[in-house]
């Protein structure tokens, strides 16, 4: 069995936090396994779980169509989230979840290999980084993950609740794929 679809069916069997009781499906990332762009959210909402597919409700649909206007498409990305299954009406994954289900996302990391990693939104930015990182305060800077250049911006949703966030968000994306091209 290849690698991938281990892992994949690791993850569809998965049972090890709480959050498969009331899962319809597990998601594990979408786009291209090899790409050198990885974007890291935090855990499916409704139409995720429904699909079995990351980002494609409304926050993953604004995202898309920034990383497109950018000329990033999604054969150029492979984008995932900290934990895989959707937790009851979209609350912050509890750090015990968090840790049972990082060993995956190790996992597809070491498989995508990715060269510049985007961490969308606090629990991703918590997850990996620091525990008492703000990312109000901290996005826009440069961190690391396992020897990979980590950038740290918004959250999709956040862009739906305050468009504001918008100019900063898209600047981010564009400096980590910019490091991307001159790496
Ligand atoms: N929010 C996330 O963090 N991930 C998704 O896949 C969808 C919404
Ligand atoms: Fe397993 Fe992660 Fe789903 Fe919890 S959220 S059941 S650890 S795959």
């Amino acid at each position: 069995m290849s690698e991938w679809l281990q892992l994949e069916k690791q993850c569809n069997e998965c049972k090890k936090c709480s959050l498969w009781e009331n899962r319809k499906n597990v998601v594990i990332g979408r786009g291209n396994k090899t790409a050198a762009f990885m974007l890291i959210g935090e855990a499916p909402g409704e139409e995720e779980d429904i699909q079995g597919r990351a980002f494609v409700g409304r926050a993953g649909q604004l995202l898309s169509m920034a990383l497109s206007a950018m000329g990033i498409e999604e054969d150029n990305y492979y984008i995932c989230n900290i934990i895989k299954c959707r937790p009851k009406n979209n609350r912050t994954p509890y750090e015990q979840e968090i840790q049972e289900c990082l060993p995956y996302l190790d996992r597809q990391i070491e498989l995508v290999q990715p060269e510049v990693i985007v961490l969308l939104g606090n629990t991703a930015a918590a997850s990996l980084i620091d525990k008492n990182i703000r990312i109000t305060q901290q996005r826009g800077t440069w961190h690391e993950y396992k020897g990979i250049p980590v950038m740290l911006t918004y959250h999709p949703a956040a862009l739906l609740r305050d468009e504001s966030k918008k100019i900063d968000m898209w600047r981010d994306l564009k400096n980590a794929w910019k490091r991307l091209q001159t790496a």
